[in-house]
């Protein structure tokens, strides 16, 4: 049998925690053969909520759960963490300046890179989910030097996931007949989902999306405007942000990461820029990947026409944007 493998989830006492657990303890993230032992981080007034929550993994009886570890301590959380998500963070109130949720982020992503660079296992993979993701990823990126840039990422493919689905919608095929959508930049409204490298299981062979959807005005305006405000249309109709999507989408993310992508399909990860398609190095954007062994690559040498490149640059601007911010925020 496999020795367990210690999974991080931190704000795991919320909406997204409480989904993600779960999945993590039947194996949706690594494995129906791989035993966890899952680590949960919190805060103080949330310390409660959070001993309901491991009461429960304990009352589901999980096969797979060999362990749990519950903790409002960040250094206890991170100690010999093979798996980071990191979930918690300061949620943007409504009447709140986005300097101030920022701030707020920014010294909690600091705190939690030492605490993960310090006391997790060596080549621990980090996905960052919590907002502004992309930007607490880079936080915790210069903060955690000793932790190697390719494993640190944030969450992207709720997006990427959202564009599947939008496109098996629209043409009535089954969301596992479309493939190779990718969501380029920031996870923001202004996130770019591009349909121009996708493709569709027609039964025989997969064809072009753009060859398949008659309207393609369609694709170059509402698709994307629905993707991109998609997390908005589900607070409208939830009252409360999406959870069970976002959680399942982190289990695809590391997933997909660990035992790696299928022959001829990529996925969208945020990831640290290396200069591809002229996104500026070091920021955290998000790009095309395929993953093998438990690397990912950046999906290399895509024509970009320039309806994209404009948008690319667009969401590539808003993150270097963000970066000044956050950099605002630590002096
Ligand atoms: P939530 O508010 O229900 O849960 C957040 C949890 O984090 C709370 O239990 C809170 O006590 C905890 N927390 C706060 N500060 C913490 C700290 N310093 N250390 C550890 N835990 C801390 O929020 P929800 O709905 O679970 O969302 C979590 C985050 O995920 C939000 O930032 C949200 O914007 C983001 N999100 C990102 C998505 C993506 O695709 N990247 C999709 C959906 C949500």
């Amino acid at each position: 049998a496999k020795d367990p493998m210690r999974v991080l989830v931190t704000g795991a006492a919320g909406q997204i925690g409480y989904a993600l657990v779960p999945m993590i303890a039947r194996g949706a993230m690594l494995g129906p053969d791989q035993p966890v032992i899952i680590h949960m981080l919190d805060i103080e007034p949330a310390a409660e909520a959070l001993k309901g929550v491991t009461m429960e993994l304990i009352d589901a009886a999980f096969p797979l759960l060999k362990g749990i570890v519950a903790t409002t301590n960040a250094v206890e959380a991170c100690k010999g963490v093979n798996v980071a998500i990191m979930v918690g963070g300061f949620p943007r109130k409504e009447e709140m300046e986005r300097k101030d949720m920022m701030s707020k982020n920014v010294s909690i992503y600091k705190a939690q890179a030492s605490a993960l660079e310090q006391h997790a296992a060596p080549n621990c993979k980090v996905l960052v989910v919590a907002n502004p993701a992309n930007t607490n990823a880079l936080i915790l990126k210069e903060f955690a030097p000793s932790i190697q840039e390719k494993n640190i990422s944030c969450l992207t493919r709720l997006d990427h996931n959202r564009a599947l689905g939008q496109i098996s919608e629209r043409l009535k095929v089954h969301v596992g007949d479309v493939k190779n959508v990718i969501i380029w930049g920031n996870h923001s409204s202004t996130q770019y989902p591009d349909v121009n490298h996708a493709t569709v299981n027609t039964g025989k062979e997969w064809k072009p999306v753009r060859e398949l959807v008659s309207d393609g005005q369609w694709l170059n305006t509402e698709f994307i405007t629905t993707v991109q405000q998609r997390g908005a249309a589900i607070i409208k109709a939830r009252k409360l942000s999406s959870a069970l999507s976002a959680a399942s989408a982190a289990c695809d993310h590391m997933h997909d990461w660990i035992l790696g992508t299928p022959k001829g399909t990529w996925v969208s990860m945020g990831v640290c820029s290396d200069g591809s398609y002229g996104i500026q190095p070091g920021l955290i954007y998000s790009f095309p990947v395929t993953c093998e062994k438990g690397e990912w690559s950046m999906v290399q040498g895509l024509q970009i026409d320039e309806f994209s490149k404009a948008k690319m640059d667009a969401t590539a601007k808003e993150l270097i944007e963000e970066k000044a911010l956050a950099y605002s925020c630590l002096n």
